[in-house]
């Protein structure tokens, strides 16, 4: 069986490849795509086949995927194209024949949160596709709080308009298993799996965890939208990408990421990282 890893440059892509090899599949057997030639040529050296893969360019996508049994499509990260590159690899996939993986957003088809429309839109394009497929709901990566864990550790304080909302987040090592487990299976075929962490965690929680890790006392700075943006954009973020983190910390507040059933530690036949020992490992306590 061939499986194709778009988005294998990736920080997720590169740990799905690692859990593959992990159980066992052969190296030569996964084709890993992207762009970034430095990326691709680490992955050649592990033994793995490497192709040159741009969503915005249809003909590679057709020459990576001759052959293909599966293909992990992994979301692009240049907002406003998605929609258009997803088609395309969809398109490619049903070409070759493939069944397709997705890595989606949490209840993407319903959700308010400013990062489901496109997740919705690709969705949307696989459920009229006719391929078989399934889609994995990824909630938040806990390591999107490196730097605010880190500065928290150092300063004793964080900035946040999140307010009570939960956050189901898991590692990426917990989510690239899933998919291994997904992508070496038959079992998944048609099923949207949500997947989060087992523990949802708020900031008075996150700030209790690096206090006791670090061993100072961190306190949380609750503050508005509005102001959370004039603070980001005090730090010197652009107004666009200040609006969008607190846009994000105001679906937080609503509750759109706090929900997890379990099925992703179900599925890796293990707890997800609990936050206390990402924090640890994070700051090497
Ligand atoms: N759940 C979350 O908390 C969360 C957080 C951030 C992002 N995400 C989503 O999850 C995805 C994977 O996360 P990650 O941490 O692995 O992100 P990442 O490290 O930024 O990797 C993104 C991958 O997408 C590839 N890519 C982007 N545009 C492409 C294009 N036009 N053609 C071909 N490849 C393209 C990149 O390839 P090259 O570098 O080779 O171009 C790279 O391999 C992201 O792309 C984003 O959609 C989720």
């Amino acid at each position: 069986m061939t499986i194709v890893i778009t988005g294998a440059t990736g920080h997720l892509g590169r740990q799905v490849i690692e859990q593959l090899l992990a159980r066992g599949v052969d190296p030569s057997t996964i084709v890993a795509g992207g762009r970034n030639e430095d990326a691709l040529a680490q992955l050649a050296g592990k033994g793995i086949r490497t192709a040159r893969v741009d969503y915005s360019d249809p003909s590679t996508l057709d020459d990576a995927f001759v052959g293909a049994e599966k293909v992990l499509l992994i979301s692009g990260n240049e907002m406003g194209k998605r929609s258009v590159q997803h088609k395309a690899v969809i398109d490619a996939a049903r070409k070759a024949g493939a069944s397709l993986v997705y890595t989606s957003a949490p209840k993407a088809s319903t959700s308010a949160l400013v990062l489901a429309p496109e997740h919705k839109a690709t969705e949307g394009l696989l459920e009229g596709s006719g391929l078989t497929y399934t889609v994995l709901r990824n909630n938040w990566y806990t390591e999107n709080y490196d730097d605010t864990i880190r500065q928290a550790a150092t300063t004793g304080s964080i900035l946040t308009s999140t307010g009570r909302g939960k956050i189901a987040s898991a590692t990426r090592r917990d989510y690239a298993e899933a998919a291994a487990v997904v992508l070496l299976s038959d079992e998944y075929a048609g099923e949207i799996l949500e997947l989060g962490g087992d523990e949802p965690w708020d900031f008075d929680e996150l700030a209790a965890t690096v206090s006791e890790v670090a061993g100072n006392h961190v306190t949380v700075n609750q503050v508005s939208t509005e102001e959370h943006i004039a603070a980001l954009k005090g730090f010197g973020l652009d107004d666009g990408t200040a609006g969008f983190v607190a846009a994000l910390d105001a679906n937080i507040a609503e509750g759109l990421l706090a929900e997890s059933d379990g099925t992703l530690s179900r599925i890796i036949g293990r707890p997800t990282t609990p936050l206390r020992q990402y924090v640890g490992d994070l700051l090497g306590a």
